[in-house]
């Protein structure tokens, strides 16, 4: 089960061009194509016989069924049947209210009445020009075969940079120093925070920031529930302060990453991420780095939680332990939990009340 009234990103807007581009999202096929307006998703099954849509084409401003030609607009609606001068009732497809934002198409699988644009994070740092940013896997999602709260869990308990990362962005001394957790309930938010005093940088932030000694580190990861995620890394010289949003290059190197882990599945998930640095903005070298090394990175934890999920499928029922490490993830699993059994409270009082 997923939670339902919230936006997911279902694509980069740059991977929807002239041909129809179909995805799963939340169990539900969908088919995205440009219209003169902006971008349309709809219901990814003709309602003639069942064809997919995306086995069609896109005709002007409309999408034609590549089996017997039925045209559909972006609200879903049949607006032609060849052969025949009138459409019958009730011929039309689901069309999923959807947004542009940060380069991204966002969908509502939810009702559409709640589809509010507000609810987006405010991400500030994805348009400022004092930011550069890299999408992740030059604009295209990584395809996951695990669930999309693994994910979460991942970058939530970042004591796994030391043993999966440490050719990088690990560093023996991430354990020694215990993550705080913060929550708002109201605003379905959580916060992890780990700082780290005076111990030598990682490899990926000695070359980024030519330290002289030991430096002051910090990750710190914000979900916006269900799933988007927002990771807050740098370094500065020790003493400097831990400043987030405000590291200029005089003292160290801050970056971002922004994840957007969208459910496909129960057990796979279509993942959009995104790097945000504050440091050599202009260099074509680090934009290199962020597109080679971090992908080698982002490789290193697509294995990992296949790998999870690979065991939790075939052993559904085994049983896990917990860890201090896993607060963050025991407070984001239980939010989530309430979110979903509010929508499935308010679905079943409105069943009964019809
Ligand atoms: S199945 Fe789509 S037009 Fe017949
Ligand atoms: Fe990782």
């Amino acid at each position: 089960m997923f939670v339902r009234n919230a936006w997911y990103v279902a694509a980069w807007e740059t991977e929807i061009g002239n041909a129809p581009l179909a995805r799963t999202i939340l169990n539900e096929p969908v088919v995205m194509f440009r219209t003169p307006d902006g971008i349309a998703a709809l219901e990814d099954r003709c309602c003639h016989r069942a064809l997919p849509l995306s086995m069609g084409k896109v005709v002007g401003d409309k999408i034609q069924c590549g089996y017997h030609g039925l045209e559909f607009d972006g609200s879903g609606a049949c607006v032609r049947v060849p052969g025949q001068s009138k459409v019958p009732p009730g011929a039309e497809v689901r069309a999923y209210p959807v947004l542009q934002k940060y380069g991204w198409v966002w969908i509502w699988t939810g009702d559409p009445a709640k589809a509010d644009p507000n609810h987006i994070p405010d991400w500030w740092w994805l348009e400022s020009p004092e930011w550069k940013t890299i999408p992740g896997r030059d604009g295209t999602p990584m395809h996951l075969e695990a669930n999309y709260l693994l994910v979460s869990d991942n970058l939530f308990d970042i004591s796994h940079l030391t043993y999966v990362h440490a050719s990088s962005i690990g560093a023996d001394s991430i354990v020694e120093f215990a993550p705080k957790t913060e929550r708002w309930e109201d605003e379905k938010r959580v916060k992890m925070s780990r700082e780290i005093f005076d111990r030598p940088a990682a490899p990926f932030y000695q070359k980024a920031g030519q330290f002289r000694g030991n430096v002051d580190r910090w990750i710190m990861t914000t979900s916006d529930l269900p799933c988007y995620l927002a990771s807050d890394a740098g370094s500065v010289e020790v003493g400097t302060g831990i400043t987030p949003g405000e590291v200029g290059p005089e003292r160290g190197v801050e970056m971002k990453i922004m994840n957007l882990p969208t459910p496909e599945t129960e057990t796979s998930t279509h993942y959009f991420y995104s790097h945000c640095r504050h440091f050599h903005i202009e260099s074509e070298e680090w934009d290199e780095i962020y597109r080679t090394q971090f992908t080698a990175v982002f490789e290193e934890d697509k294995a990992v939680l296949e790998g999870q999920q690979r065991r939790m499928s075939e052993f559904p029922d085994a049983r896990e332990i917990d860890i201090n490490a896993d607060a963050p993830n025991i407070q984001v699993r239980r939010m989530v939990d309430e979110m979903i059994a509010a929508e499935q409270a308010e679905l079943s009082g409105a069943r009964k009340s019809a």
